[in-house]
Parts: structure tokens; C-alpha cells; sequence
């Protein structure tokens, strides 16, 4: 049964303050849920790109020890990559829009700064850091991804490195179900319209923005980085477990995650 007063899932455009707000709200009252759905999976003080569950600890995409590093992570949660960082000596910051989100960071405990704010506008001087990195954070909900990608390079020191994770594009072609009506497609992957719940007024409450991968490609080179890998992580015999659209069906057959490794010259 539909009821009135539940959000209805539509294809429109979302300018990027609504996608900001919306997302906002959407973290803040979905985080609890999102940390006891997500939480053991992602461990507290792991560093997992995806719900394929890659390890940074073996991937090695940052590309070099993190020891002595300033680091800062994007769309952070509860900021698990970030203390997986900080156990290997860097000196992370984890930056998220979400305030219930970094509550859960500091519940499970935080010896680095959390910091409140909109990808799109970091509050840091340029050239602050040498690493950035974000596992599915903000980028799928952005409206303008060459902001936020500029804005990394901009805080990023020459000879530093972004890697970011997102939602494979081909995904948007399929329906996001884990089994096998998830499978065949149902849009087409050019439709760049994102996808929006809206309440009964018609405010946006979830945004999800889609790009192609020649899309996400352009953008790394529009905010001036040079892509040195793209990695579409195979799902793993060990992982049983569904995420969402994502499942072991699914994952053995079309890639869920795209892993884009960029180097600041
Ligand atoms: C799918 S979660 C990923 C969190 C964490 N990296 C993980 O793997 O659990 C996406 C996160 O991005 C954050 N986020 C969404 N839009 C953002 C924005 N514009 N700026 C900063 N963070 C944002 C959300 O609040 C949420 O915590």
C-alpha cells in the first residue's frame, strides 16, 4: 500500500543545494539504520572501497604507506577508512555532511578531527594535505562533481592523490534489485536524469546522480588530475552477503563498483 506521507521515487533534475539538502537529511535520519545495517561489514577501523568488499590493506590504491601522511576522507560516515589510516600513522581528517553520521564516528571513537561540511566547499587552506580519498562518499549525490573534484585538488599538495568510489555506471542501466530481475535492462545508461525521492510537496528528500564512465573520466581531467587507474573490483568467493542492488548473482556477472585512482601532478 502507498501511503501519502511516503517519499516517491522519480527521474528529474536536482540542482546542487537541493541535492545538498536533501542528502543531509537523508544521512541524518537513515545513519543509525545505515551503522546497524553496515556496520560489522564494514568493521570499525577497516578500510573497505565497496560492498564488494575490497581492502585497502590489500588493494594498496593509495599507492604508498600512509605513515606521516595528512589524509583527508570525503563522505567519511562513521569515518572506519579514516582510523584504519590512522593506525598506520597518517593524521586523517574525515569530512562529512551528516551530522548524525559523525556522531556514530565519535561513538566509536575519533583521536583525529571530524569536520561538518559540503564537499563542494572544503574548509581547508590549499595544499593542506597529500592523500584524499572518499568510499562511496558524496560523489554519487553531487550535482556538480567537477566542484568537488577541484575543490580535492585544490587542498591536495603537488605529487598527491585522490581515489574515490562509486557506484559502477553501468548499474543505472538495471534495476537496483539484488536478484535475478536485477539483471536485465531497464533505462538507458546515457540518461544522466538523476534519481529522486520527493515528498508529497515535491521536495527532494534522496538524490543519486548518475554519470557514464566517460562522464567520471573528463571530470578527473576537467579538475586538472591525471587518472592513473580505474578498478572494477571482482566480487570475491568469500562474500555472501547482499548490500542493496548488490549481490553475489549480480557481482559475478556485471561490476558493481568503479574505483577511480587520480594522481595531482
Ligand atoms: C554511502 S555513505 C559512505 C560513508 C562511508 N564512506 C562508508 O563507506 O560507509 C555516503 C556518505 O556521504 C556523505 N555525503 C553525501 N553528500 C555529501 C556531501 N555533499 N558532502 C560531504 N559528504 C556527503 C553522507 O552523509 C554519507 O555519510
Amino acid at each position: 500500500m502507498i501511503h501519502d506521507d511516503e517519499p516517491q521515487a522519480t527521474r528529474r533534475q536536482a540542482g546542487a543545494g537541493e541535492s545538498s539538502r536533501a542528502s543531509r537529511g537523508w544521512w541524518d535520519r537513515n545513519a543509525d539504520e545505515y551503522q546497524t545495517e553496515h556496520g560489522a561489514f564494514l568493521g570499525d577501523d577497516r578500510f573497505i572501497w565497496g560492498p564488494e568488499g575490497l581492502d585497502e590493506a590489500e588493494a594498496g590504491l593509495l599507492g604508498r604507506s600512509p605513515e606521516g601522511l595528512d589524509v583527508l576522507e570525503i563522505g567519511a560516515g562513521a569515518a572506519q577508512c579514516a582510523r584504519w589510516l590512522k593506525a598506520r600513522g597518517a593524521r586523517p581528517v574525515a569530512l562529512d555532511l551528516s551530522h548524525r553520521q559523525l556522531q556514530h564516528a565519535l561513538r566509536i571513537g575519533a583521536d583525529f578531527p571530524l569536520v561538518e561540511a559540503d564537499a563542494g566547499a572544503l574548509p581547508f587552506a590549499d595544499g593542506s594535505f597529500d592523500l584524499a580519498c572518499s568510499a562511496y562518499g558524496a560523489l554519487p549525490f553531487v550535482a556538480d562533481p567537477v566542484r568537488v573534484m577541484r575543490e580535492v585538488h585544490r587542498v591536495l599538495r603537488p605529487g598527491g592523490r585522490w581515489v574515490f568510489s562509486v557506484t559502477h555506471p553501468i548499474r543505472w542501466a538495471f534495476p537496483d534489485e539484488p536478484g535475478p530481475e536485477g539483471l536485465s535492462v531497464a533505462a538507458s545508461y546515457f540518461d544522466r536524469t538523476p534519481y529522486v525521492e520527493q515528498d508529497e510537496t515535491g521536495r527532494a528528500v534522496y538524490v543519486e546522480h548518475h554519470r557514464t564512465l566517460g562522464d567520471r573520466v573528463r571530470e578527473v581531467a576537467a579538475a586538472g588530475f591525471r587518472l592513473v587507474d580505474l578498478v572494477e573490483p571482482e566480487w570475491p568467493e568469500w562474500n555472501t552477503q547482499e548490500w542493496g542492488g548488490w549481490s553475489p548473482l549480480r557481482g559475478h556477472l556485471i561490476p558493481g563498483t568503479a574505483i577511480f585512482v587520480c594522481d595531482r601532478d
